[in-house]
Parts: structure tokens; C-alpha cells; sequence
């Protein structure tokens, strides 16, 4: 998509995100909604005129030093794919650019001393004022991995979440891997499959949320 098409699709979805839910897939004269559609998930947006089309897209940002947040955001992801087009993201390569694209979020991090992990809060912090008042109204929920608690990180998001005016879809998602020693908080992490399951309900909530504009 060039570039000022893409702008225009995203001005589209700014100011008129609360309306897509009425948007039918163009692919479907009988107008059965994008989920259906067999070759993507595509909104059409009629902008002066003319028919533009636009995928719905769930993006997924997490951060990780000892893989459990990791095995979390890519158990989200491999159940949000089956529903919507998503996008798996490091906080490290995530920008604003990431969530002005973006239909909705999942993000996924560790709790670091009662806090957000440094490095997912140094996303937040590249992308609040960039994304401030262009993703209202936007669908999000939140995964936390932590080791016995969890709570302040998941307020934290939420406050920042909240300053952003996003639409909180589920309470988060806290995963406790009950490490307790240095050495097995540094240690490598394991997510029991019980607690990956919980993760792709997430995802997959919320991918067929997205793609049926039931937020
Ligand atoms: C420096 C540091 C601080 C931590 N602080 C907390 C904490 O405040 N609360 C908590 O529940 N777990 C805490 N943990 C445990 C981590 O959240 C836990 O190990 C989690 O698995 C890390 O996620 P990751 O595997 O995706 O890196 C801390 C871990 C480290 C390394």
C-alpha cells in the first residue's frame, strides 16, 4: 500500500473505528462479514468515492529475558492467527508506527521488580505521546509473567492502557511461574501447557473479536 493510501486508510479507521462493525466484506455479495472471506480479512472503505481496502490487524508486542513471557505471546499468536491477520512484535522492534496500524493489541511482559519490565516500558515510553489520541476505543487485553505476583505490572499497562483510552476486553492474564531463588529466577522458564492453553484462549478471543468487530 503507498504511502499516502495508507494514510488515508488510517485517518479512515480513526475516525470512524466504531463503525466498522458495520463494514462488510467486499468478497461476499450477500455480505457475510470479513471473517468469512477466503482470501484475507478485509474491510472495504469507501473514501471519496472509491473502494479502499484494509486488512483487520491484531498486533501482539511482548518482552522477555528468560522465555516465559516469549512462550506466552507466541501461544496468543498461534491461536489469534487462525481468526485475524497478527502480528508478533519485541518490544524492542515495536513503535507507535505498530499501533497506529493496528486494530488491536495483546501485550505480554514480565513483572521486574514490581514494575513493567525496563524494556517493555521503554515501549511505552517511545510510543505514548506518538499514539496519544489516534487509537481510541481500540481493544486490548494484557498477559503478565511473573513470579509470584504480578498485580503492579498488570496496573501499570492498564493506567497507561487507560491514558491511551483502549478497550480493556478481558481482566489480564497473570501466569506466576513461582520461581523464588536468584538462581531460579534467572534461570530459563518452562510455561506448563495448561497455562499456554490460556494464553491462545486469549489470543483466539480476541482475534475473533476483531474479526467480527464485536469490540
Ligand atoms: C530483576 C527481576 C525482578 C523481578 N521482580 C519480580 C516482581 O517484582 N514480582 C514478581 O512476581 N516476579 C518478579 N520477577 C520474576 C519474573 O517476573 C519471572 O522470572 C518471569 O518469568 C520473567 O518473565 P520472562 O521469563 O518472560 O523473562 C523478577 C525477575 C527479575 C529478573
Amino acid at each position: 500500500m503507498c504511502g499516502m493510501l495508507a494514510a488515508a486508510v488510517q485517518d479512515f479507521k480513526n475516525l470512524t473505528f466504531l463503525k466498522w462493525k458495520a463494514l462488510r466484506c467486499p468478497h461476499h455479495a450477500s455480505g457475510a462479514l470479513a471473517k468469512s472471506c477466503e482470501i484475507e480479512l478485509i474491510w472495504r472503505i469507501p473514501i471519496d468515492g472509491l473502494d479502499y481496502y484494509a486488512m483487520v490487524q491484531l498486533l501482539i508486542v511482548y518482552h522477555s529475558k528468560t522465555g516465559g513471557s516469549r512462550q506466552m505471546a507466541e501461544a496468543a499468536c498461534s491461536a489469534a492467527c487462525e481468526e485475524v491477520t497478527t502480528v508478533l512484535k519485541t518490544a524492542q522492534e515495536a513503535g507507535p508506527e505498530d499501533l497506529l496500524g493496528a486494530d488491536g493489541y495483546i501485550f505480554c511482559a514480565p513483572e521486574n521488580l514490581a514494575a513493567i519490565a525496563g524494556v517493555m516500558k521503554d515501549f511505552y515510553d517511545r510510543s505514548y505521546y506518538p499514539a496519544l489520541g489516534r487509537i481510541e476505543g481500540r481493544p486490548y487485553a494484557q498477559m503478565v509473567c511473573a513470579g509470584s505476583d504480578g498485580e503492579s505490572a498488570a496496573r501499570q499497562t492498564a493506567r497507561i492502557a487507560q491514558g491511551w483510552r483502549l478497550k480493556d476486553v478481558q481482566p489480564p492474564l497473570i501466569i506466576c511461574t513461582h520461581a523464588q531463588t536468584p538462581d531460579e529466577i534467572l534461570a530459563e522458564k518452562t510455561i506448563p501447557e495448561e497455562q499456554l492453553a490460556l494464553c491462545r484462549d486469549l489470543g483466539a478471543a480476541m482475534g475473533a473479536g476483531l474479526s467480527i468487530g464485536a469490540f
